[in-house]
């Protein structure tokens, strides 16, 4: 089957989160399932300037709704054999900072341009609209940035061409002023709450909700808790709604993610033999500049620093957890208050406390191999990925039951003896104190040397690859699509 692949990043083009990883680990998997997969991406510079034997595919002239022109252009994705798809615009994504916000951290003001734009782009490729050979049998997108695919193909027309729309975060909606629905093409007739309206907002995910064929999440527990309004946004009657086009597929890891292999390591270790992981975490306390003590566990935390990932429980057992013999280790960037805050905690503990922000995807592999213990205290977490990577490289993660962190880490028991499945230390109240019990008894099975041993080693196990995932999308895919 051919499937576009529609998303706003991909590493190591572009990548701000699990999105990225996702995007690339997943065409890959589905390409192995037999698939003809192409991903579409916008031209970022970081995208563009990593490509080489770039080919026009056509030239996009302007439209009645869309002054912008640009071309669509096409290249291998570096270092793999997956067709990619790009789409140069200079005035809309030749621009500094990331994919979403300006160098100041804000929203760019035209994002609904934007990403609508890239829509509109997947939707005219899938209708046959632009003169290429290649026309998909399905279109994959990927939260609010291609949740408006499905929408220009039902507006134009096309209400029946197979879509399948993954929410990677509920939290995201890409909710703009109602001026965007006439500037992007839209009768004014469709605002309203079957289609584009949501409370006085055009939202491009929940529209994209409304007109996706197939909706999935990315993990079962996560797709549960998106039905309530807990975590539902608004969404959850919508949501509920389309139950029974709604399911939940867990992420799998990319085959970088192999600590015998990985090129970013200093020293490589497999479940057979750990003595490099000693090595990297030795070498990981020498380059954040920590004293190289025997016998003192790394914590590490890898993470977007906001609200979701439940930073604000770890700030406020920060003192609790200095006064234990350990050693934690912080990279991540986000939210300027929580950066503020870590960054006035480190100098306080400089034997003890490293706080790295910004974005660096050495250093993050250099953590997750390197500790012994990775913290991930998330509200809500879709499905989470650093936990699972965390888990493959023999670093137990202390997880919130919830969403994909539910699904993915197996909880030791507090007190009981480490269960021959354990992998890490799971606590259900989101509060510091139950966080700091969790933490505490990792600490204390971190000194028992078997039971050690045998949660390092039941997570390095397990397999987390994309294999499972790619089947059951690819049997979805089967499900929906037209008969040729
Ligand atoms: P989310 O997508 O919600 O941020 P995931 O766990 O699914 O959470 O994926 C996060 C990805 O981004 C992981 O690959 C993680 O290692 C990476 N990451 C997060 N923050 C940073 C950072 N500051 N530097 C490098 N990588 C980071
Ligand atoms: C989102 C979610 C995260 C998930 C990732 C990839 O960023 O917050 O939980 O792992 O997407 O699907």
């Amino acid at each position: 089957m051919k499937i576009l692949f529609a998303t706003s990043e991909a590493y190591p083009l572009v990548k701000t989160g699990g999105l990225g990883d996702v995007s690339r680990a997943l065409p890959q998997a589905l390409k192995q399932h037999g698939e003809d997969v192409r991903i579409l991406l916008p031209g970022y510079p970081s995208v563009l300037s990593q490509l080489s034997e770039i080919k026009e595919v056509c030239v996009l002239s302007p439209t009645h709704s869309f002054q912008e022109s640009g071309r669509l252009v096409e290249a291998l994705f570096p270092g793999s054999d997956l067709p990619l798809y790009v789409v140069e615009s200079p005035g809309l994504y030749d621009r500094p900072g990331t994919p979403y916000l300006t160098p100041e951290g804000h929203d760019w003001p035209d994002n609904a341009l934007r990403f609508g734009y890239l829509s509109h782009v997947a939707a005219l490729i899938c209708s046959g609209h632009l003169p290429m050979p290649w026309k998909p049998d399905i279109v994959h997108c990927n939260d609010w940035q291609t949740a408006l695919v499905p929408v220009f193909l039902a507006h134009r027309g096309l209400a029946r061409f197979p879509s399948v729309l993954t929410i990677h975060n509920l939290a995201f909606q890409g909710n703009f002023s109602p001026d965007w629905v006439q500037k992007l093409g839209f009768p004014t007739s469709s605002f309203h709450m079957e289609d584009l309206e949501f409370y006085g907002h055009f939202s491009f995910l929940k529209a994209g909700l409304v007109h996706a064929t197939r909706v999935t999440t990315v993990s079962p527990t996560y797709a549960r808790e998106i039905c309530s309004s807990d975590l539902g946004y608004g969404l959850q009657g919508l949501l509920s709604h389309r139950e029974k086009d709604l399911m939940g597929i867990l992420n799998g890891i990319g085959p970088e993610w192999n600590p015998s292999v990985d090129p970013l390591l200093q020293a490589h270790f497999s479940v057979s033999d750990l003595r490099g992981k000693t090595r990297c975490k030795n070498a990981l306390r020498k380059q954040l500049q920590l004293p190289v003590t025997p016998n003192v566990p790394v914590l590490g935390l890898v993470s977007r620093l906001t609200h979701q990932k439940g930073i604000d429980l770890l700030v406020d057992i920060l003192d609790e957890l200095m006064n234990e013999p350990l050693q934690l280790v912080i990279l991540g960037s986000g939210d300027a208050s929580m950066e503020q805050t870590l960054r006035e905690a480190q100098p306080l503990f400089p034997e003890k406390l490293s706080v790295t922000l910004g974005f660096d995807e050495a250093l993050s592999h250099r953590i997750i191999a390197g500790s012994d213990l990775f913290l991930m205290p998330s509200r809500f977490e879709p499905c989470g990925l650093a936990q699972m990577y965390a888990m493959a490289y023999g670093t137990p993660p202390v997880v919130h039951k919830t969403g994909g962190l539910a699904d993915t880490v197996e909880g030791f028991d507090f007190n009981g003896p480490a269960k021959n499945q354990s992998t890490g230390f799971v606590f259900e109240d989101l509060t510091p104190q139950a966080f700091m019990n969790a933490i505490r008894s990792g600490l204390s099975q971190f000194q028992n040397k078997n039971a050690w041993q045998t949660l390092r080693k039941n997570g390095m196990k397990k397999d987390f690859s994309w294999t499972p995932a790619g089947a059951i999308y690819t049997a979805l895919y089967k499900e929906i699509a037209l008969p040729s």
